[in-house]
């Protein structure tokens, strides 16, 4: 489907915001629910990426870096392992399969995933307009109707013309959202780590003698090692804000906070359930860091000490409190935890892998949000089956994937779960349109009055 400015007549059931993983996983999800269903009427679907092509944080796919998943935590396996779109089905079809057996790694690099989920979205390209940026939702009443039950979604193209498709349902996925410390603000020598690749190839390497990364969390360690390996005349820092990089706990017991059955653990247990989750498990995924990357740094520093030459730093207990500019150059304010001393030091190239917000469908519903509830913390309220729970009388849905870490859990941003959750947004799709079917067919039946 192409985008012009003229409106697209079409009623979708769903359309999809985003085509990351999230979104090509309840792709597939209804394909083979129309395929395992044909009596019913299959469940028209387009989706939007507002990228030119297909691509999974591209700007984090450094050499040697590794899933934090099993292969078998695809798209599909969990939810149907005999479905066309495993991760077996692509090395099958790349001709891999043996070797991947051989290697006898549970773990892909993260480029192999990246080839993985090419392939898929190579399989779903009908299903998806790329160069596609959705601007706004909104909803309006179907002819004759006095409830809101159709969505008009408003998609800008490549070439900036604006046109709007109506669907009753959406699926926002859109995924994770870079965060900087406050007041600091992006250039082309300040950088988040999700630009990373892309800025560092616009620079020569010799103007990077001097370069920081800030944070304690996968991607800070992954930049380190990178920049060291790939700028060997730099001074390589790391600002941890810890007393070293802790360990991603990845033990077999603790990984069952990303089982499916967690889902329902999380969502109908107590606040008090759910505050142990986070308790005793964020170190799962929050600031922490793979033991073989944490390994591969103390190696090199370790090696440097021997050799007696050193230019690989780590500054611990130590936090970034802003970032001045002095010309072309850049001077970053950096405070010890210590002693609460204040230094600035002159870099020729800054990173803050300091994290990502989860989704915020907020961004997208603008005024429309006012017609979703809140908790008492003022987070939307979701239903059980990823749909935001409405407060007014609205008959179409907005299901969210990703934002629903405090009410669905740990899994809510990560592909642990993806492939069950799209399944269940898919069910819950398909349930609902039949139900709506049943009420126009046999609308309630007025109460006989009392005699
Ligand atoms: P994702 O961010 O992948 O996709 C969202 C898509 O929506 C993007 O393609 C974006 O361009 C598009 N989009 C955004 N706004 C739009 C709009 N308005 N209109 C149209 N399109 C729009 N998790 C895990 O379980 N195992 C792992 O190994 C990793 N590894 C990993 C590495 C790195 C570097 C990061 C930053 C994160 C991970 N993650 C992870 C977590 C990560 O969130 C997860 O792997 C998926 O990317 C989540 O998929 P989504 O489709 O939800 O978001
Ligand atoms: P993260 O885990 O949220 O880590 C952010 C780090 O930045 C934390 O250590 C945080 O410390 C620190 N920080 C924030 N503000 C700071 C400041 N002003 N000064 C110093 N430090 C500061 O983020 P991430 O590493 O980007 O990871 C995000 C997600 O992506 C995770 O799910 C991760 O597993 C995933 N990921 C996966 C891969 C892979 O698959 N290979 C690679 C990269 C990322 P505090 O906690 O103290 O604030």
């Amino acid at each position: 489907m192409g985008i012009s400015g003229r409106r697209d007549q079409e009623i979708y059931d769903l359309i999809g915001i985003g085509f990351g993983p999230s979104n090509m996983s309840l792709a597939i999800a209804l394909e083979e629910h129309g395929a395992s269903a044909p009596q019913q009427q299959p469940v028209t679907s387009h989706f939007f990426e507002r990228q030119p092509t297909f691509g999974w944080h591209r700007n984090m796919l450094l050499p040697s870096t590794t899933m934090q998943i099993s292969f078998l935590k695809d798209l599909v396996t969990f939810r149907n392992p005999m479905s066309r779109f495993s991760f077996v089905s692509y090395l099958h079809a790349a001709n891999r399969l043996v070797q991947f057996v051989n290697n006898q790694d549970f773990v892909p690099t993260r480029q192999e995933f990246h080839q993985y989920l090419e392939w898929v979205a190579a399989g779903l390209r009908d299903r998806v307009t790329y160069g596609a940026e959705v601007t706004a939702i909104r909803a309006v009443a179907e002819p004759g109707s006095r409830t809101a039950d159709l969505l008009e979604i408003e998609v800008r193209g490549g070439d900036g013309a604006t046109s709007v498709v109506t669907a009753r349902n959406v699926a926002i996925s859109t995924g994770l959202v870079p965060r900087l410390p406050e007041g600091v603000t992006g250039d082309d020598r300040v950088w988040h780590s999700s630009e990373f690749l892309s800025r560092f190839n616009a620079q020569a390497p010799d103007d990077l003698k001097s370069v920081m990364v800030v944070g304690a969390g996968q991607s800070a360690a992954e930049i380190t090692r990178f920049f060291y390996d790939s700028l060997p005349h730099a001074e390589v820092s790391a600002v941890v804000p810890s007393y070293g990089y802790s360990v991603a706990d990845d033990t077999p017991f603790v990984n069952q906070v990303f089982d499916p059955g967690a889902v329902d653990e999380y969502y109908f247990g107590t606040e008090r359930g759910r505050d142990a989750f986070w308790r005793y498990h964020r170190n799962t995924n929050y600031s922490v860091v793979d033991s073989d990357v944490i390994r591969a740094l103390y190696q090199r520093s370790y090696d440097e000490q021997v050799r007696g030459s050193r230019r690989l730093h780590f500054r611990n207990l130590t936090r970034v409190t802003g970032v001045k500019r002095a010309g072309s150059g850049t001077q970053v304010v950096l405070r010890s935890l210590l002693d609460d001393r204040t230094e600035e030091l002159a870099v020729d190239a800054l990173v803050f892998a300091t994290g990502y917000d989860g989704l915020d469908p907020a961004r997208l519903l603008g005024d429309f949000d006012q017609h979703f509830e809140r908790d008492a913390t003022g987070r939307h309220r979701v239903e059980r089956d990823y749909r935001l729970v409405t407060a007014s009388d609205l008959t179409c849905g907005v299901y969210v994937q990703g934002g629903t870490e405090h009410t669905h859990g740990l899994s809510s941003s990560l592909l642990s779960n993806m492939a069950v959750r799209s399944g269940e947004i898919a069910d819950s799709i398909v349930l609902r349109r039949t139900e709506r079917e049943m009420d126009r067919t046999y609308p309630v039946a007025e109460a006989p009055s009392a005699a």
